[in-house]
């Protein structure tokens, strides 16, 4: 079965009412060209999941399906997804006339409690004491941890987030993963991690999928224990099984990083 490429055997059956993300033969086009093909996908509730793919491979009409923010694209499909989600983006989204603290409790309901809880976030993704800070005073990498202290405040079951260290130098990049990790070990939404870096995927992730010609070509569980070292044989491994599903020859820096 194309969709369990990467298993030994079929998974078990998920229980479907307790499932964070379930699409059934999701399907999106573009004029002529159909980016996803009858996609079915399952995300448990509390899991990790990382989605690679080729350059225009269909991940971010994926995520933009399950953030149903592409009500004006063409295509069928069931998708359950909970009410309470976030999206997180490459660039960080943030409203450049309001300052940190109203950034992250923006929209949020909840009264006076949820400036609290705002100041919390900012502190739990090492911001604590920028509250009144402008988003321009801030470095991408702290304007990416903004993003994520208002995703998270809001307490999501599930965290979409596409391409969400895209733009940050490789170091700021390695401090991010520690800090999501984190923070989702804490708060265990479902997690859609789309990304190109193979190692991004392999370090975070508890499952990576492959996306190809619109179909999920490779569902590979990672139960490689963390923190994850890329000179591990077993994350060498993943590394190699997931650059042939993407068609790309190894292709490794002096640091041993990979990326398709
Ligand atoms: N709004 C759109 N109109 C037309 N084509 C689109 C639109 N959005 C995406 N596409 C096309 O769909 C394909 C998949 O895009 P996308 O999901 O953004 O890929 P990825 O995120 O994997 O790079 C690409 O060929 C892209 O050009
Ligand atoms: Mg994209």
């Amino acid at each position: 079965m194309a969709t369990y490429a990467g298993r030994l055997s079929a998974p078990p059956a998920p229980d479907i009412a307790r499932l964070a993300v379930r699409t059934t033969g999701l399907t999106r086009r573009f004029g002529d060209r159909t980016v996803l093909d009858r996609v079915d996908l399952t995300i448990e509730p509390g899991e990790f999941v990382a989605l690679l793919g080729r350059s225009g491979s269909g991940k971010s009409t994926l995520l933009r399906a399950l953030a149903e923010l592409d009500h004006d694209v063409a295509g069928e499909g069931d998708i359950d997804v909970p009410e309470n989600r976030s999206v997180v983006f490459q660039d960080s989204r943030l409203l450049p006339w309001a300052r940190v603290l109203p950034n992250v409790v923006l929209g949020l309901s909840g009264g006076p409690g949820a400036r609290q809880r705002g100041v919390a976030a900012l502190a739990e993704v090492g911001l604590a004491g920028r509250e009144r800070a402008w988003p321009t005073e801030l470095s991408g990498g702290e304007q990416q941890r903004v993003a994520l202290a208002r995703s998270l405040v809001r307490e999501p079951e599930l965290l979409l987030a596409d391409e969400p260290f895209g733009a940050l130098d490789a170091l700021t990049r390695i401090r991010m993963h520690g800090l999501l990790r984190e923070l989702c070990e804490r708060h265990r939404p479902a997690v859609l991690l789309v990304t190109h870096d193979v190692d991004e995927a392999v370090v975070l992730a508890d499952r990576v999928l492959v996306l190809d010609e619109g179909r999920i070509v490779l569902d590979r569980p990672n139960n490689l224990p963390t923190p994850r070292a890329h000179r591990d044989p077993r994350f060498i491994e993943h590394r190699e099984i997931l650059l042939a599903a993407l068609g790309v020859g190894i292709t490794q820096d002096d640091e041993g990083n990979a990326e398709c």
